[in-house]
């Protein structure tokens, strides 16, 4: 366990970079703070690279300074940018004759610039994208720490993520307030969160909100069963049903369904449109008049809920505690209420998923939810 003791910078680094890569979330500045300013104090300089990889192919790189991380604690987004596009390994620079995109290892380029500005380790802030990213250079000698980002926490190897705490605290928000039009007009309220493929924001918003049905990716759910459920309700009287369900939730037999898909990007497909449909089909099913609501980027902005923020200072301070200790090519994770780290490239391009005997899939059954299976 990191403390004051350790303020020390066994390791020899002298200069680092710092980079924020895929999509933005609440506490990536908590972070940059967390990791500039313990940096600093240890005589170690710092290069923020922005962008996210984006900025280590193009060479923009600046150094930050106490005072360029000082009053960002609270801020949302990232003050180095981030993009979900970069993977130096596989960039797209054009398109092949056949229209397919054409993609380049431009990791050579990235290694040179990392030896014009000296940068001897980076800190990597991001999901299993940018782990994924990190990988040719930890195997390059360049010395990579992760910290775990992501509103949809589902990296590999950590119990939780920052950022998800104030995802979820985003959609119980909405779900408590889409009730009161529930209730007035006898609806069913359908509210689409996100989440790709694992449905962690879904199953807190809906127990911490009371929703009467949950829909994650991991269970498939039975349309029927569904309507059913809402009948039900309205035919003892409760005659509106509140409906969390997840952009990765699909019915059993059924497929995803994809909002779009960018082939440029590493990750290309985007999920989204379960909600309109589902709520169409319920109207249909149930003679039930449904409406929905795409929660989308708002859960992903704003300010960091307080344990976002302590969460982030607490992956900060530890990713710079074991750079000062001369570990190597490591991802700063929780594990059962503790700091610890695991190696960087077991998180990459791996999703955790809700596993089907979680104790909150559990509770939340214990208290009537519907999961639609
Ligand atoms: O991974 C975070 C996330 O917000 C997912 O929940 C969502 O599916 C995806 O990113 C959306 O990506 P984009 O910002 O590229 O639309």
């Amino acid at each position: 366990m990191s403390g004051v003791s350790d303020r020390v910078a066994t390791s020899g680094v002298t200069r680092i970079g710092v980079l924020t890569g895929g999509g933005d979330c609440p506490g990536l500045n908590a972070v940059i703070r967390a990791v500039t300013k313990d940096a600093i104090f240890h005589g170690i300089e710092v290069l923020g690279i922005e962008d996210g990889f984006l900025g280590l192919i193009e060479d923009r790189v600046r150094p930050l300074t106490i005072e360029d991380v000082s009053d960002i604690l609270t801020d949302g987004g990232t003050i180095l940018g981030s993009s979900n596009k970069a993977n130096p390994q596989k960039y797209p620079v054009g398109e092949n004759a056949d229209g397919s995109i054409r993609f380049k290892d431009l990791t050579d380029t990235c290694m040179t610039h990392l030896e014009i500005h000296g940068i001897e380790a980076l800190v990597c802030i991001g999901g299993d994208g940018t782990m994924s990213a990190a990988a040719p250079f930890a195997q390059r000698g360049i010395n990579c720490i992760g910290v775990p980002k992501t509103i949809d926490n589902d990296l590999w190897g950590t119990d939780i993520t920052f950022g998800f705490q104030t995802a979820v605290h985003v959609a119980t928000e909405a779900l408590d307030r889409v009730h009161t039009t529930a209730a007035s007009h006898h609806r069913v309220m359908v509210v689409e969160v996100m989440g790709r493929n694992a449905g962690w924001i879904s199953l807190y918003a809906g127990v911490a909100s009371g929703s009467d049905v949950i829909l994650l990716p991991e269970i498939p759910f039975d349309l029927e069963k569904v309507c059913a459920f809402c009948l039900g309700r309205s035919q003892r009287g409760k005659r509106f049903s509140i409906i969390c369900c997840s952009e990765g939730a699909s019915p059993k037999g059924g497929e995803q369904i994809v909002e779009r898909v960018d082939p440029t990007s590493p990750d290309p497909i985007r999920l989204g449109g379960i909600g309109k449909w589902l709520s169409d089909q319920i109207e249909d099913c149930t003679g039930i008049e449904s409406r929905y609501v795409v929660l989308g980027h708002v859960q992903r902005g704003g300010t960091p809920v307080a344990r976002d923020r302590v969460l982030a200072t607490q992956f900060g301070h530890h990713a710079m505690h074991l750079l000062r200790m001369g570990k190597r090519n490591r991802l700063v994770v929780m594990q059962g209420g503790e700091l610890g780290d695991v190696e960087i490239t077991s998180a990459a391009d791996r999703q955790r998923l809700v596993p089907l005997d979680h104790q909150l899939i559990a509770a939340a059954r214990s208290v009537y939810t519907c999961f639609g299976d």
